[in-house]
């Protein structure tokens, strides 16, 4: 039995053929429509999300299987003081795959050392979030048509974003990709990815100024300031509008340039750039429900 915890969990050869089967997924949805009949997943997320638990239950309704769960730790025994090594034995015995997130860095790592069914971390506090970065790929490989030699220029809260972690170490295992890393000093990425960026001697900048750098970028990777991970709220406030991609600044981009977000967008992209053909954000959404139905289906041995 196999869980995703991190990107690298599925070796680059597997991936790919992760990326073939959503590719399929999206080509012949009706050959997939009934592959889940009689599974159940539970989707337990004790941090709020939108995309990422709806995509997670659309892609398991897509397949003909159905969905348990919660969307708020308040409403789980977690609020009578159970801990997730107990929740994951008890959801073992209803579903027949978890998909899990939790503000603590680890704790679907926990479970899954305890669970009788596959996990997938849907995100951890700061560290991963798997399911994005497999979201991302699909998505940068479906419209560039490759997953290699790029300048990627990965721009905002690089300290919290845990899909930024993610992406990174996905990314690395490349050839020929230059990372643009674009923050303010107090935001800049964490001292250990940074670590392995040197130990694998990646080619990697670091930045402040997104203005000088968007002419060399052939993907930009917008994130939002992490509000929820900060410790005081006056940091948040002099950091959150630190970066606005707008109009102006995407006339000094390439005119193949794509322009990604994992959502939720704040401030950090300006509504008017959404209707530029290199805004692929919203597409993005729809690539993850691809990649999860085949992650479902890789996950359960249904392929
Ligand atoms: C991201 C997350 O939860 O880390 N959202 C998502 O799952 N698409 C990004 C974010 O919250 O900023």
């Amino acid at each position: 039995m196999r869980h995703l915890m991190n990107p690298l969990d599925f070796s680059v050869e597997e991936l790919d053929k992760l990326f073939d089967l959503a590719a399929d997924i999206e080509k012949n949805p009706e050959k997939y429509a009934h592959k889940c009949e009689g599974k159940k997943l539970a989707t337990c997320f004790y941090e709020p999300s939108t995309r990422t638990r709806l995509s997670f239950e659309t892609a398991m309704l897509n397949l003909g299987g159905s969905v348990i769960g919660f969307s708020d730790a308040g409403s789980s025994s977690a609020a009578k003081g159970e801990s997730v090594s107990d929740t994951i034995r008890v959801i073992s015995c209803f579903a027949d795959i978890c998909a899990m997130r939790h503000p603590k860095e680890g704790a679907p790592m926990v479970a899954a050392s305890r669970s009788s069914i596959p996990v997938i971390n849907a995100g951890d506090g700061g560290h991963q979030h798997p399911t994005q970065t497999l979201t991302d790929l699909l998505t940068i490989r479906a419209l560039k048509g490759r997953l290699d030699h790029f300048t990627i220029g990965l721009c905002g809260d690089l300290k919290f974003g845990r899909t930024v972690h993610s992406l990174v170490n996905a990314l690395a295992r490349y050839s020929d990709i230059h990372f643009v890393f674009i923050s303010p000093e107090e935001l800049r990425i964490p001292g250990y990815l940074r670590d392995t960026l040197w130990d694998r001697a990646l080619s990697f900048e670091e930045v402040i100024r997104l203005e000088d750098v968007m002419p060399k970028l052939d993907l930009l990777y917008m994130t939002r300031v992490q509000r929820e991970r900060f410790f005081n709220e006056e940091d948040y406030v002099r950091l959150k509008d630190f970066y606005i991609l707008n109009r102006a600044k995407m006339e000094r981009a390439r005119e193949d340039m794509l322009v990604l977000h994992p959502l939720p967008r704040v401030n950090e992209i300006s509504v008017e750039v959404d209707d530029d053909p290199r805004a692929v954000y919203f597409k993005q959404v729809q690539y993850g429900v691809y990649v999860r139905m085949a992650l479902i289906l890789t996950l359960l041995e249904l392929v």
